[in-house]
């Protein structure tokens, strides 16, 4: 494997060296989405909120912000992003921050635990989506949201050659996607110039 292709593979599933200058990098580099992406989500106070395929954590501390008394949960499935995703919130984890390693596929969570899912620039990389999205639809309380943040790609694009297992989904696919697993209020939100924010409700 090439040495882009294998530090781009770490967009997927960051491991060692280089899987950990990656998360620092996406740490920064997908504070403007991000940020963005929660200014469209009506926040209230004491939420419960999880965030999947968490990285390094950054936007866990970014939802604490928005909803004072919070608690935030991050899941991933890479070992280095759960200790990157722990070091980042370590004055708050065990207290208000949980960090887990596991799978969109198989949330360990209780059903209609969270008031709001998201999920930053990761749904590329889930096995078999609407099953994850079933995963979603189940741990959200009726009346939660989920967003999907998402830079908008072509099925073809540099991104899918370099980032093994990655898929292209384009902001309606994932909209109706969301439809078919049960959301409500669905829609889609863009910002120049690649940015969506992919929203569904649980009734
Ligand atoms: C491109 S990074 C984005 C990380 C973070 N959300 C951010 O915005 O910086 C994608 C993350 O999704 C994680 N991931 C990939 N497949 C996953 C899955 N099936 N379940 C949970 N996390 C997954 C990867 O390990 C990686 O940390």
């Amino acid at each position: 494997m090439g040495l882009l292709k294998s530090f781009f593979t770490n967009c997927a599933n960051p491991k060692g060296r280089m899987g950990r200058l990656m998360l620092c990098f996406m740490n920064f580099g997908h504070a403007p989405l991000t940020n963005w992406g929660l200014d469209i989500v009506d926040f209230q106070d004491e939420w419960t909120m999880l965030d999947i395929g968490c990285g390094g954590g950054a936007t866990l501390k970014r939802l604490l912000k928005r909803s004072n008394g919070s608690r935030v949960y991050g899941i991933d499935i890479s070992e280095e992003s759960v200790a990157k995703a722990r070091k980042v919130n370590d004055a708050l984890l065990g207290k208000r921050v949980f960090v887990t390693q596991g799978s969109a596929e198989k949330l360990p969570y209780d059903d209609g635990l969270f008031d709001l899912v998201t999920a930053v620039e990761t749904v590329y990389f889930w096995p078999s989506l609407p099953d994850c999205l079933q995963e979603v639809h189940r741990v959200l309380k009726p009346g939660g949201s989920f967003a999907i943040m998402v830079e908008v790609l072509e099925a073809d694009s540099k991104w899918t050659d370099l980032c093994e297992g990655m898929t292209a989904y384009t902001p309606e696919q994932l909209k109706d996607l969301l439809d078919e697993a049960g959301f409500i209020q669905t829609g889609i939100h863009r910002k120049k110039p690649s940015y969506a924010t992919i929203l569904g409700v649980k009734p």
